[in-house]
């Protein structure tokens, strides 16, 4: 049985997921905006992956016995001006939220609720690959700078990127 507190958290968190989502459909239209349709592409994939994130924790919910509540979805307030500033925000974003999920496994740990330490670990593990992956992309595009042609090969090779649900199916 999950105390309130922690169910509320994890309702917390699978709102942060959606948020997430959310944020990455925002910046998907952003990338669009510029042209950028393969960074387009990456962020379409990313948002999906944040709905598996989310949904995750609500099946987990559903599994202990214990109430999903569904809160408010944030409008991602962004307006990026460049590639750059697109991973850069998303780069902050998972930086949040690999905070969150740390001070969730904390609660759990604490409340000695080890299964939901046990399912958060893979969040932990996801928000270590999650953030090197964008900080990665960062770094290459701070060295392309303003090679135009270097960026456009750039997004090319971030839109073949896949949707995503392949890569959670395969987990
Ligand atoms: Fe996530
Ligand atoms: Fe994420």
């Amino acid at each position: 049985m999950l105390t309130k507190e922690l169910e509320q958290k994890i309702n917390e968190q699978i709102n942060m997921e959606f948020v997430s989502a959310y944020l990455y459909l925002g910046l998907a239209a952003a990338c669009e905006g510029m042209n950028y349709r393969g960074a387009a592409q990456w962020m379409r994939a990313q948002a999906e992956e944040e709905k598996g994130h989310a949904m995750r924790l609500f099946e987990y919910l559903i599994e202990r016995n214990a109430k999903v509540e569904l809160l408010d979805i944030q409008a991602p307030k962004v307006s990026p001006k460049s590639l750059l500033d697109v991973f850069q925000l998303s780069l902050k974003h998972e930086q949040a939220v690999t905070a969150s999920i740390d001070k969730l496994y904390g609660l759990a740990f604490e409340q000695r609720s080890f299964s939901t330490a046990h399912e958060l670990s893979w969040f932990l593990k996801e928000q270590i690959e999650e953030e090197k992956q964008v900080r990665d992309i960062v770094r290459t595009i701070e060295m392309l700078g303003d090679d135009a042609a270097a960026l456009l090969d750039l997004d090319r090779e971030l839109g073949s990127r896949s949707n995503g649900t392949e890569q959670a199916a395969s987990e």
